[in-house]
């Protein structure tokens, strides 16, 4: 609850380190929205592992301090700027970017970040959407060309992104195969989308891949640890194959000549370099989903925002991923 008139809760970043420098600040001020934002009340704001890199200060994204961590918001429009048209006070939204930081009560977006949340969705399945559902299909089919009745390897496919490929991929008629590191993080992969799943903790399962492959391979891995995968990613591809790479978390060493035969591709992506033109079709294409009912966020573990120091040394050095882990306001 705001302890004031103007006056939010809100986790605050005074200066650049590990989890502890999450402040919970009960006296921020409220953001004010100008011509083209919306002030949002936030119910609910989704954790990507990104915010722990920039909270770090190593991410080549470094926000002037002190700054409110966080972008992907679900809530109600407490007010509007004077040019908003199209949502007014009481809609409910969701967003992929804030001006103001999503971990807090209240949080400002630019009106071209927001949508309307549909009744389908409650307020933690609307946090889990942006960044993971624009990555999946910013990674899938504008980045990795992907096309229906080719194969599609999730490596890392029980998280917030990789459950979101999963569904986008089943939904567009590829053959979902996915990776996960516990039995229920497998049996999540599998009610969301994959026609199988492999775990990644498995001594020999780049051989069952490989297997349950056969000789045409896989046509386009979604890979969100390649610091660790991306030299037995070029070993499964079929000809023409593409590795994405979504997720890395430092170097590794790679035979080029693994890319040769195959004519294989490696393509990097950052959905902050995603063009505007480009995020209008992802949404077009999520907003479809949402109606059609294949898109349906899963909500991991949920935190107060008491312990989101907790929730960032977790999504991290978790036991297994299950889904979205989200951050509660309300
Ligand atoms: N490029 C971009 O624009 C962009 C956008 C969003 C996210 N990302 C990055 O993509 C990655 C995934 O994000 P997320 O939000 O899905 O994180 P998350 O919810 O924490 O999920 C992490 C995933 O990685 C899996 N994983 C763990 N060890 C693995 C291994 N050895 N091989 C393959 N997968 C493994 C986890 O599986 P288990 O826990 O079941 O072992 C889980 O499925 C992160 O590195 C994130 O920074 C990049």
């Amino acid at each position: 609850m705001a302890t004031g008139r103007n006056m939010m809760r809100a986790v605050q970043v005074f200066e650049f380190g590990g989890p502890e420098v999450l402040k919970l600040q009960s006296d921020v001020s409220l953001p004010v929205p100008k011509e083209n934002q919306v002030l949002i009340k936030v119910h609910a704001c989704g954790i990507n592992p990104v915010e722990t890199y920039i909270r770090t200060g190593t991410f080549f994204r470094r926000p002037p301090l002190p700054y409110i961590p966080g972008s992907d918001v679900a809530g109600v429009i407490q007010a509007v700027g004077d040019h908003v048209v199209g949502f007014k006070k009481g809609d409910r939204v969701f967003t992929f970017s804030t001006i103001s930081g999503g971990y807090a009560e209240y949080t400002v977006s630019s009106v071209d970040t927001v949508f309307p949340l549909s009744d389908k969705l409650d307020f933690k399945q609307g946090a889990a959407i942006g960044i993971p559902y624009f990555t999946a299909y910013y990674a899938l089919f504008q980045k990795g060309s992907a096309k229906a009745g080719e194969t599609v390897l999730v490596h890392g496919a029980s998280g917030g992104v990789g459950i979101a490929v999963c569904q986008i991929a089943r939904a567009y008629g590829l053959k979902v195969l996915g990776t996960a590191g516990t039995e229920k993080g497998m049996e999540l992969v599998l009610k969301n989308g994959a026609h199988k799943v492999f775990n990644h903790k498995q001594k020999d399962y780049l051989a069952q891949i490989k297997e349950f492959a056969g000789d045409e391979g896989i046509n386009v891995v979604i890979e969100m640890l390649a610091n660790v995968n991306l030299a037995h990613d070029l070993q499964l591809l079929s000809s023409g194959g593409r590795v994405m790479i979504v997720g890395c978390r430092g170097p590794i060493e790679i035979n080029p000549r693994d890319t040769m035969l195959k004519q294989s591709s490696i393509r990097g992506l950052s959905l902050f370099s995603a063009t505007k033109e480009e995020l209008r079709e992802c949404a077009a294409s999520l907003h479809a989903g949402i109606e059609a009912g294949w898109l349906k966020p899963v909500v991991g573990p949920e935190y107060p925002m008491e312990k989101v120091a907790e929730a960032h040394k977790d999504i991290i050095h978790g036991p297994g991923a299950l889904g979205k882990m989200v951050l509660l306001m309300q």
